[in-house]
């Protein structure tokens, strides 16, 4: 049952490019054209909405937050994120032209259930992306979005989270296009540049006895960080609660440009610090995420950073250099939290954990 895997986690990461493969069938027309058919929402209550906020908890929550960013830049709608166990104890703002996108793996968070049940009573429309069918989540919403991750065992989500990426990335898209915004001609390059992601993921799984090693050699680290930028940012909060919950390891993500404002006095001797490096752009990104990793390291960090291939400006600073697919900006969480997932991984792995069933925590939280 577990494909000759030690753990459902690890069967569970290498099915992701099937996984992302599986969530892109079928949504292209004949003519090319985007289609969401099991949507249940009609362009024209799409065409309506002037705001967007997305709830969910933990690994969804992240996946939230990359489609904060492809969302807003695709469509030009504002987007908040929020934490489902919050949401309703801030008295949101929202009304029918909100649309609340709740995404949950299992369909019965009950943070979220309870958050949705909030939205509507204010006449939100709710979205559900969910990746169990009938479950409660989708039940109670407007229209739903299913992921194609296949049952997900292991307590700690992986396929689920990629696959929920590419449902944030379809919707983004979709409302692109429905909205005719300035971006429209781009759904096609990044639909073409989506398809050729499982290939991409599977190269990075081709690495992975890499990246097994340098987890071993890390089974007396007391304490890790992830930087990240940009959506690479909650790809360094995923990767450190993928340690936290498996490794029991305390781990701590941060949004690199914020270093200088704190936490950078957390680093000491000889401290891992995993980096996720944006690919070489236009902007200055790139460049300020390698200044704040120079930064680290100069004060004793042991630097392990995700990099594009070709991307030689780092190899300088890197103490450790795993490489990825070079990948737009907006789509680098689908191959940079694979390395972040088997770091978790191997690293329980040789602590002796129990990978699938890490302590004190539960598949789907059923409780608020
Ligand atoms: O089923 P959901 O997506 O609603 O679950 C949300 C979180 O409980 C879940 O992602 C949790 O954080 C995982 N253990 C992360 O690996």
């Amino acid at each position: 049952e577990k494909d000759g895997h030690d753990w459902f986690m690890r069967k569970e990461i290498f099915e992701q490019p099937r996984a992302v493969a599986d969530s892109l069938i079928g949504r292209r027309t004949a003519a090319g054209k985007l289609q969401l058919d099991e949507m249940r929402l009609a362009d024209e209550e799409l065409r309506d909405i002037d705001k967007i906020i997305i709830i969910a908890c933990g690994t969804s929550f992240y996946a939230g937050m990359v489609a904060k960013y492809a969302i807003e830049h695709w469509t030009r709608t504002p987007v908040e994120v929020e934490l489902a166990s919050e949401f309703r104890y801030r008295d949101p703002i929202i009304d029918a032209t909100t649309l609340i996108v709740a995404i949950s793996q299992s369909g019965e968070t009950a943070d979220t259930l309870q958050a949705i049940r909030h939205a509507r009573s204010q006449k939100a429309k709710v979205l559900a992306i969910c990746n169990t069918n009938g479950s409660s989540i989708p039940r109670e919403s407007d229209a739903v979005i299913y992921t194609h991750a296949g049952p997900e065992i292991g307590v700690a989500s992986t396929k689920g989270f990629l696959t929920q990426l590419v449902a944030c990335y379809l919707l983004a898209l979709y409302m692109a296009q429905v909205k005719g915004t300035r971006f429209g001609d781009e759904i096609d390059e990044v639909m073409r540049q989506l398809e050729a992601m499982p290939d991409h993921i599977d190269k990075v799984l081709q690495g992975a006895e890499q990246v097994y090693e340098l987890a071993r050699s890390h089974v007396g680290s007391r304490s890790v960080l992830f930087l990240g930028r940009h959506a690479g940012y909650p790809v360094a909060l995923e990767g450190a609660l993928k340690l936290k919950e498996l490794a029991y390891i305390h781990a701590e993500g941060f949004a690199a440009g914020e270093l200088k404002h704190g936490p950078i006095a957390l680093v000491e001797d000889g401290l891992p610090v995993l980096c996720v490096v944006p690919p070489r752009g236009r902007d200055h990104l790139h460049d300020k995420m390698v200044s704040g990793i120079q930064e680290v390291r100069a004060r004793g960090a042991h630097t392990i950073c995700l990099a594009e291939e070709g991307d030689t400006s780092i190899e300088p600073y890197a103490d450790h250099l795993i490489r990825l697919p070079g990948v737009p900006v907006l789509l680098q969480p689908l191959v940079a939290i694979v390395p972040l997932q088997l770091f978790a991984c191997e690293l329980a792995t040789a602590l002796g954990h129990d990978v699938d069933q890490p302590r004190n925590l539960a598949k789907s939280v059923t409780v608020e």
